[in-house]
């Protein structure tokens, strides 16, 4: 080689390693501006209080043309249904969903989860007004967060990667009595949309549950955090296994699985809808808000759906199904805004009712106790923001999960039997209080001071009800559509005081955690004070505690059950197994508003666990009978 040509090869070299420099140093600038300007306006946004930004100006109603099938919300089972429907060449299929696609912004970090909230990927509804849990939330009215956007609720979801326990299918396969809704049956369609990328060797995984051939990536945060050890130690010092929640064995402790791709969120919208759509048959329609369904009084058949957009009022003609996806809140609502649901609740408000059925009537969610925290004497690494940068360009550290910490327990009732089916789940997070945080629980500020203080080196933990016996409802407010509903939890009322009691054992699970040796070698103390409600009590009594829960029980996120499915509408079903609402031709739901009863996980696996079976449904009765 001449020296020229040596001479060559390494100025180029040299120039190649300034690009990638340059290149690298670009896009960390580019991500930090989205974090300063992503978080500022979270800070400024105010939430809707209604739908009213769909109202029409225009209510002559405009043909939009004519489909195989029409799929109402794009959200996180709207997303596969979609895409699955749109591989049958055969068929068209019109989606309308009333948010946008993700930029995949600032919305990218799930460390911002809780900004996500505060921006156009959220409905922003509240509760009515509680009277026996979230007593701390301002004017007694809690947030309920749910998504808007292709991708739905997963847009804004705290990325936890959890099915359930198998008999919570079992039990769906008993309720509805038709067995392919038992966890042997449900597991393919689980493993169909997974794609799993083992990263941390800490945490067991059990293959065989688990697929790296779907599209909706699944992995761990890393590296890993020592409070991760300190909790599956403290776990072990108890009793319980260390376990793949998704395996299985359900109870015992894990480290999370996420929904994120390289450390950047995943959303059903960008792993399933995107890459098909170009699709000939599938159209996708965002900012488009549905009204209500069509159906003919007399045949009871679905014939059409009416939507808003730009001001504008259309109708799209159905040929074979209409299928709501719109979630737990959304196609209740619409269901109901057609005529079907309640006959009394229909007849008070002037709508014609075509199918009495109990839409509404079994609003059941997870409840969750809003945070114990505690302080360590463990100092905590002060990175630099630049550094959460570096790392996640590399899809690591701080900005990839919620928290730091990792870690998660589920628990079974009365005794460590680790094969039993979970009651509650124990997690574990660093604190960090913010104007966000306040914002996001919206508690009173004297309730956060106090159980929060001033404590800034703080560890917390959440304790979650999974199999609530309380039943709340979701109901109409008026016949106007672009109204929010009336969302109605009733958190911690069911009679026998069940649900309250569940939640007690879950903070003396907590105080039995933190007196462990691995925790007592950070030292971990509660340094909470009472709440202001509830400072007539013994501080940390059993009766204290219970004044304590109803204050800050809150949603955990998993609304379901508002068009359950079930063997009859004698019983409280609005739909059968096969998720057709009863009584009516054409129309099915297939979001987490049919689950039958809640899962001991999260929801959006489920969810999309439910529209891949749809699909599947699909076209085994329209190809093979
Ligand atoms: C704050 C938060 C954190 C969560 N964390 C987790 C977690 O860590 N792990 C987990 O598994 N689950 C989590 N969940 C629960 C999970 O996200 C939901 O249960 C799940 O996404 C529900 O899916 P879905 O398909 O039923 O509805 P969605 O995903 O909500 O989809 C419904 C879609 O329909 C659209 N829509 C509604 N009405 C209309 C209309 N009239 N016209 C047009 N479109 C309409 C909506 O815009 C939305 O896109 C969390 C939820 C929240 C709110
Ligand atoms: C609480 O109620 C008051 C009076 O109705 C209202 O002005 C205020 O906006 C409400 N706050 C919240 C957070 O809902
Ligand atoms: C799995 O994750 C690692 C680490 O984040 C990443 O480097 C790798 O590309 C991923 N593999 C797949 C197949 O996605
Ligand atoms: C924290 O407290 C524990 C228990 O008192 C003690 O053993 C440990 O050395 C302390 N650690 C630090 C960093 O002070």
């Amino acid at each position: 080689m001449t020296n020229s040509k040596l001479l060559k090869i390494i100025l180029a070299s040299l120039f190649l390693i300034k690009l990638v420099y340059s290149q690298d140093t670009a896009e960390i600038d580019r991500l930090e501006k989205l974090i300063n300007t992503g978080t500022k306006a979270a800070e400024d946004y105010i939430l809707p209080t209604d739908a009213r930004q769909y109202q029409a100006t225009d209510n002559n109603v405009q043909e939009y043309g004519t489909f195989d099938f029409v799929i109402v919300g794009g959200g996180s089972s709207g997303s596969v249904l979609a895409r699955r429907l749109s591989d049958i060449g055969d068929w068209n299929i019109l989606v309308i969903e009333a948010g946008e696609f993700s930029d995949n912004g600032f919305i990218q970090f799930p460390r911002f989860f809780a900004h996500h909230k505060f921006s156009d990927y959220n409905w922003g509804y509240k509760t009515v007004p509680q009277t026996t849990a979230s007593l701390a939330a301002v004017n007694r009215t809690a947030n309920i967060y749910l998504g808007k956007g292709v991708g739905g609720t997963s847009l804004i979801q705290q990325v936890i990667y959890s099915r359930g326990h198998p008999e919570n299918y079992n039990n769906w396969a008993k309720i509805t009595s038709d067995p392919s809704w038992s966890y042997k049956n449900v597991l393919k369609y689980f493993k169909k949309s997974e794609k799993f990328n083992w990263t941390n060797p800490q945490a067991p995984v059990d293959m065989n549950y688990h697929s790296t051939k779907g599209e909706f990536h699944v992995q761990h945060r890393t590296p890993t955090y020592y409070l991760n050890d300190v909790f599956l130690n403290a776990n072990k010092e108890l009793g319980y296994d260390i376990t793949d929640y998704n395996g299985a064995s359900t109870s015992g402790a894990s480290i999370l699985q996420l929904n994120t791709r390289n450390g950047a969120r995943e959303d059903t919208g960008t792993a399933f809808v995107k890459p098909v759509l170009n699709s000939f048959n599938l159209k996708v329609l965002t900012k488009s808000f549905v009204t209500k369904i069509e159906i003919d009084k007399l045949t009871k058949i679905a014939k059409s759906v009416i939507f808003t957009r730009n001001g504008k009022t259309y109708r799209a003609i159905v040929k074979k199904e209409v299928i709501l996806a719109a979630g737990a809140i959304g196609s209740p609502k619409i269901l109901m805004l057609s005529g079907i649901g309640p006959k009394d609740h229909l007849e008070n408000l002037g709508i014609d009712v075509i199918k009495d059925l109990d839409v509404g009537s079994e609003l059941k969610d997870h409840a969750s106790a809003g945070g114990l925290v505690f302080t360590t004497n463990v100092t905590r690494p002060v990175d630099t923001f630049r550094q959460w940068l570096e790392d996640y360009v590399k899809g690591q550290g701080d900005l990839t999960g919620v928290s730091r910490a990792q870690a998660l327990g589920f628990y079974p009732r009365n005794s460590i039997n680790t094969k039993g089916v979970p009651i509650i789940s124990v997690n574990t997070d660093i604190a960090l209080r913010s104007k966000m945080v306040q914002k996001y629980l919206d508690f009173t500020t004297e309730t956060i001071d106090a159980y929060w203080g001033t404590n800034n080196n703080a560890v917390s933990f959440v304790v979650k009800l999974l199999d609530p016996k309380s039943c709340g409802t979701l109901r109409l407010k008026s016949k106007n559509p672009f109204e929010y509903p009336l969302i109605n939890p009733k958190f911690l009322s069911d009679p026998e005081n069940s649900d309250i009691e569940e939640l007690y054992k879950g903070i003396q699970l907590i105080f039995k955690l933190s007196q462990t040796v691995p925790y007592r070698s950070i030292d971990l103390k509660y340094l909470g004070e009472p709440v202001p409600a509830c400072k007539q009590l013994e501080f940390k009594s059993k009766d204290y505690w219970y004044c304590f829960l109803r204050q800050v029980t809150i949603s955990g996120y998993d609304p379901s059950g508002t068009c359950p499915m079930g063997s009859s509408p004698c019983e409280g079903g609005v739909v059968d197994s096969k998720l057709r609402v009863f009584g009516i031709k054409g129309v099915r739901v297939g979001d987490a508003s049919v689950f039958p009863s809640p899962i001991a996980g999260n929801s959006v696996t489920a969810s999309i666990m439910v529209g891949e079976k749809l699909a599947d449904s699909l076209l085994a009765e329209y190809f093979f009978y």
